[in-house]
């Protein structure tokens, strides 16, 4: 269930698995979702595309019987053409591609729509959005990052708030209004309004919800708190 409604849109978190305590990730899942959570998000990383490994299908899988979240994956990942299928098997029901990684991108946007997940592109932070010109109408959601892919606990790159909201004003010109426009790397309850403000419908955070003090729920509930 949607932790806000912002304009009669309803506002996902979308928690990242990333910031989780690995050695528990299925209980930190459930907690997640008893929290209220939409999605849970897991990025995986290639050490080529993004300095770092994470996790791959395998650990998508394992998850994915512990919640009945939508799994959001999040390939930070070189030619990710070649796991579109693994993914989606191990239970991804959205799979969001980096532009800067495909070749061939109208065709990595259809094998994905071909598998049943929903399709995201994500543009890194210095990525213009004109990348996405001619592929919009194949999404249902954008990624813009606000930080650069690779690690959780980073700060927000202010920039980015200027992009959600060029972001929204074109999805919006070309009646658009369906496609999602997530934001990755740096939120928290301090800077939810700010960004959601500017148009984002999904905010992803890691640190901010497994990295709480006062545990996942109190974290989940300042976020409601904030979007109020
Ligand atoms: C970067 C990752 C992180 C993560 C969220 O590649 O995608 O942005 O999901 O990290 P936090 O919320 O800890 O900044």
């Amino acid at each position: 269930m949607p932790i806000a409604t912002w304009n009669s849109r309803p506002i996902l978190l979308a928690p990242s698995i990333l910031a989780a305590d690995f050695a528990r990730l299925g209980e930190q899942a459930r907690e997640a979702e008893a929290a209220g959570a939409d999605w849970l998000q897991a990025d995986s990383m290639d050490g080529h595309f993004v300095p770092n490994i994470s996790f791959g299908p395998l650990a998508l899988a394992a998850l994915k019987g512990t919640t009945t979240c939508l799994l959001d994956a999040h390939l930070m990942i070189s030619n990710p053409e070649r796991y579109i299928e693994e993914f989606a098997d191990a239970g991804a029901q959205h799979i969001t591609v980096h532009a800067e990684a495909c070749t061939h991108l109208h065709s990595v946007t259809q094998q994905i729509r071909a598998t049943g997940a929903t399709v995201g592109v994500a543009l890194n932070p210095a990525t213009p959005l004109m990348m996405l010109d001619d592929i919009l109408e194949d999404l249902d959601l954008v990624l813009l990052m606000s930080v650069n892919p690779g690690f959780g606990g980073q700060r927000y790159i202010e920039h980015t708030t200027t992009r959600i909201r060029r972001m929204r004003q074109i999805l919006d010109e070309r009646g658009l209004t369906h496609v999602q426009i997530q934001i990755d790397g740096g939120i928290s309850a301090a800077n939810a309004r700010e960004i959601v403000g500017a148009g984002a419908t999904c905010l992803v955070a890691g640190s901010a919800v497994f990295g709480h003090p006062n545990g996942v729920a109190a974290a989940v509930e300042e976020f409601r708190r904030a979007l109020r």
